[in-house]
């Protein structure tokens, strides 16, 4: 099975996370689509650090700084960033510092928010933080990061900078072109009748990643991204974009055309990190229904996009959410989830 992915299991990779991750079957949220199936994967469950999709893609980020020597690793986000607080997590667990540049993406001031959840553990972790004054110039965060690492140099340190901006090689989405494989594997050996996945789309390494994977490997599911960072049509050619770049990271032909690309924003606004009535809603519903924690930023948003294409598939049908964690952000989003509680 794996000819068919080329170079991907001789490149530099850690291993960080749990996996193969379960899938659960949600049979108390199905009651209310008549003659439909639905599955959850736990990605929230990859085990670093209240896990998360991430730490699939920082095996690959952390195995080539760990194969240049590095010791120090570099990498910017939103302040609720789940990306840097699991950089932070996987560059103590190989023994190396981390340094969080945290951007002003997200147009809140609330201590709640600028404190807790992911940067609460982010001090945790012992992370040094710096911050960036902006939140739409992703060139010029890698440029300041770029700075501190020249800095780090000039004191004898060997810096790895994990850069946000495209033009990079997106070594992350490998990390979901292996969870491509384990799913696969997965739905053979426990004869899971899967007709669609529903998954986040922000910097697109997991939807790519995934997307790639699985038609890499022949399997036609439809693979449904919810943005949650940009619109649909931006969105659909950083996508693209990526599966190109893993196309050439396996030396392989790319095997996604871009029709297959599939994107829903309708659960975007108002924004990044903002929450809409649909996503509060879908929080709401899932843990009520399965337990499941999702967050205000990613899956939220995604678990919104689920009901809705839930809502308008066929019965006899078998939708699978991909849960890709984010649980820390629930605390720092306190007051517009359970209002007035505080
Ligand atoms: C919890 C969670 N879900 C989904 C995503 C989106 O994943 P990607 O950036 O690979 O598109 C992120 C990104 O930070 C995340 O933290």
């Amino acid at each position: 099975m794996s000819a068919a992915l080329g170079r991907l299991d001789t490149l530099p990779r850690v291993h960080l996370g749990h996996a193969p991750t379960p899938i659960d079957e949600m049979a108390n949220l199905a009651r209310a689509f008549d003659g439909l199936t639905l599955y959850v994967k736990r990605d929230d469950c990859t085990g670093l650090a209240i896990g998360g999709n991430k730490v699939r893609q920082l095996e690959f980020y952390m195995g080539e700084a760990q194969a240049q020597g590095a010791d120090t690793i570099l990498i910017t986000g939103a302040r609720q960033s789940n990306f840097v607080r699991l950089a932070a997590a996987a560059a103590r667990v190989l023994g190396m510092d981390c340094h969080i540049q945290l951007e002003e993406r997200v147009p809140r001031d609330d201590p709640l928010y600028r404190e807790s959840g992911n940067v609460l553990l982010d001090r945790l972790l012992g992370a040094t933080l710096h911050t960036y004054p902006q939140g739409e110039d992703e060139a010029g965060a890698d440029k300041q990061l770029e700075t501190l690492a020249d800095d780090l140099k000039s004191k004898g340190r060997n810096p790895y900078v994990i850069h946000l901006a495209p033009g990079h090689k997106p070594l992350g989405a490998l990390g979901y072109v292996v969870a491509a494989r384990e799913l696969a594997n997965q739905i053979r050996e426990q004869a899971l009748p899967v007709d669609s996945i529903v998954v986040a789309s922000g910097s697109g390494n997991t939807h790519a990643g995934l997307l790639f994977g699985l038609r890499a490997l022949g399997v036609a599911i439809a693979v449904h991204g919810v943005c949650v960072r940009r619109p649909a049509d931006q969105q659909h050619a950083r996508i693209a974009a990526r599966c190109h770049e893993i196309a050439g990271l396996l030396g392989i032909a790319n095997p996604v055309s871009d029709a297959d690309v599939r994107l829903d924003d309708a659960f975007l606004a108002p924004g990044y990190g903002q929450l809409n009535d649909a996503a509060t809603d879908a929080i709401a519903r899932a843990a009520r229904t399965e337990a499941l924690l999702l967050d205000p930023v990613y899956t939220g948003k995604v678990m919104a996009g689920f009901l809705h294409q839930a809502s308008q598939a066929a019965p006899g049908q078998t939708l699978l959410f991909w849960h890709t964690g984010g649980t820390p952000a629930l605390f720092a989003y306190a007051d517009d989830l359970v209002p007035g509680q505080g």
